[in-house]
């Protein structure tokens, strides 16, 4: 009865935090989670199609499995997530060596298809659901270092964003019953966890108690939107350090921005993918905002909280850009001055509205070298903008030893910065999950170096402001 699972997963946050759920569904069917490939009965990929190269990853890694299947005739294999419901049954056709494909909303299905497997059959459950948001389901912490988790807060998504595969593997969006959230972060709180990560494709459209019409569904509840939803989370405990992605530029609100500002446990972070600066790209990617809009919410956040830490993901060589518009980019990303960028070259996705619509018309070396040099400029505008911390005194939340160096922790700052602070102070050692208030010394790169002032065992110096 005793089997093991090892899971493997690819791509978004929220893949990580639906592996747990998984783990959480097999567990009850009496499966242990293990750390190694080798040691298992069942291999899992919870994979990932924004991008063609995550895709590639993914079938590659499937042919690397064969060895392992030969030493071990048991061994089952099975392709979780985003590419099981994008290829479906043509995965089985394409890569034999695979047992069993389940997308993003079938999980609880996974003990009866792997009655199937076990029976020598292929089992295949790529159904999407309007209402499955796994919501009373205990995740199993994977790899976790105790101190942070995701708590997956909606699934799906409605946007349609011209070159986004995700409405097409994730199906419609729904959000979780908010009280099943709250418990999920006062069981993490219990366990000594000190910080959640709400997750959701555009947390800012959550919306609780109502239907797809917007009518009340039971008069009895209040409706809940993804600001009454933070500001619920935020209650639990001020120890309890709490963030969230990914917003969305089109419904981000001031009502959002006012929670975030009133309480101190609610990071100073926010992740706003503008994609591109010019408006006729964002037309046709179908974002629903243009550049002056978006340059709003900036402006918006920073009355807010001026000092708060903003990053984005761009898009290079999307359908038909101009030279001109790629300029624009740069120019939006001079204006805002990012902390932090996730760079991508446009790769079109089957099925998409730009794949039939747009021809992927921009040549690969232009993408190549337009990324460069939106890549450029971000490090250096990120090396600028992280000076700004040196000097400051700033609580940092411990996650664990460096892995540079075993003299040193790491943790991370309200902005999301990774702070490098001495292990030892005062001759006691650091622990994960300590507060501590460090002195920022410098800043190099991606991380910021520290000197430890004052420890406060988990408890939030800034729950005190
Ligand atoms: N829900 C989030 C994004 C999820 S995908 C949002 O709306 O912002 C994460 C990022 O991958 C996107 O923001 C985009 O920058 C990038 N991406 C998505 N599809 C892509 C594609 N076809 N080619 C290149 N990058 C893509
Ligand atoms: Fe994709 Fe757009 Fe939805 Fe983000 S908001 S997941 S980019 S369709
Ligand atoms: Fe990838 Fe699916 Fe996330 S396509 S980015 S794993 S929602």
């Amino acid at each position: 009865m005793n089997k093991k699972v090892y899971i493997e997963s690819y791509g978004c946050q929220m893949n990580f935090s639906d592996s747990e759920i998984v783990a959480s569904i097999l567990a009850k069917d009496g499966y242990t989670a293990v750390e190694k490939a080798e040691d298992a009965d069942l291999v899992l990929l919870n994979t990932c199609s924004i991008r063609d190269k995550a895709e590639q990853t993914v079938l590659n890694r499937i042919d690397s499995l064969r060895n392992l299947k030969g030493a071990n005739k048991q061994l089952k294999v099975g392709v979780l997530g985003c590419m099981a419901e994008r290829m479906r049954e043509d995965l089985l056709v394409k890569k034999k060596l695979v047992d069993l494909v389940v997308g993003p909303d079938a999980y609880r299905t996974l003990p009866a298809l792997l009655d199937e497997v076990e029976g020598g059959q292929k089992a295949v459950n790529v159904l999407l659901s309007r209402e499955e948001t796994y919501a009373e389901i205990e995740p199993v912490r994977l790899g976790s270092n105790g101190v942070t988790a995701f708590v997956t807060i909606m699934r799906g998504c409605d946007n349609m964003c011209a070159f986004c595969v995700v409405p097409f593997t994730r199906g419609r969006e729904r959000s979780r019953d908010p009280y099943t959230i709250v418990e999920e972060c006062r069981q993490l709180v219990a366990q000594g966890y000190k910080e959640v990560t709400l997750l959701g494709q555009n947390v800012d459209s959550y919306r609780w108690n109502v239907d797809s019409r917007g009518e009340v569904k039971d008069a009895a509840l209040p409706v809940t939107d993804f600001a009454d939803l933070l500001a619920m989370v935020a209650e639990i405990a001020p120890t309890l350090r709490v963030r969230y992605s990914t917003s969305h530029p089109k419904d981000m609100t001031d009502k959002v921005l006012e929670v975030m500002a009133r309480y101190p446990n609610i990071c100073k972070y926010i992740h706003l993918p503008v994609q591109s600066g010019s408006s006729a790209v964002l037309a046709r990617m179908n974002r629903g905002y243009d550049r002056a809009w978006y340059l709003d919410r900036i402006a918006a956040i920073r009355r807010y909280m001026p000092d708060a830490a903003i990053s984005t993901d761009l898009i290079s060589g999307f359908c038909g850009e101009t030279e001109e518009e790629h300029n624009e980019t740069i120019s939006l990303m001079t204006e805002v001055g990012y902390d932090m960028a996730y760079m991508f070259k446009y790769s079109e996705r089957p099925k998409t509205l730009a794949a039939r619509k747009y021809p992927d018309d921009v040549p690969d070396e232009v993408k190549g070298r337009r990324l460069a040099q939106i890549i450029d400029l971000q490090i250096k505008q990120a090396g600028e903008r992280n000076q700004r911390h040196v000097g400051q005194v700033q609580e940092v939340l411990v996650e664990g030893v460096s892995k540079r160096s075993a003299e040193h922790m790491f943790g991370r700052n309200t902005h999301n910065a990774v702070v490098i602070v001495p292990s030892m102070f005062h001759g006691a050692e650091l622990e994960a999950g300590d507060y501590v208030m460090a002195r920022i010394l410098s800043a190099t790169g991606g991380s910021l170096k520290g000197e430890v002032v004052e420890v406060k065992k988990g408890r939030s110096a800034m729950a005190d402001l």
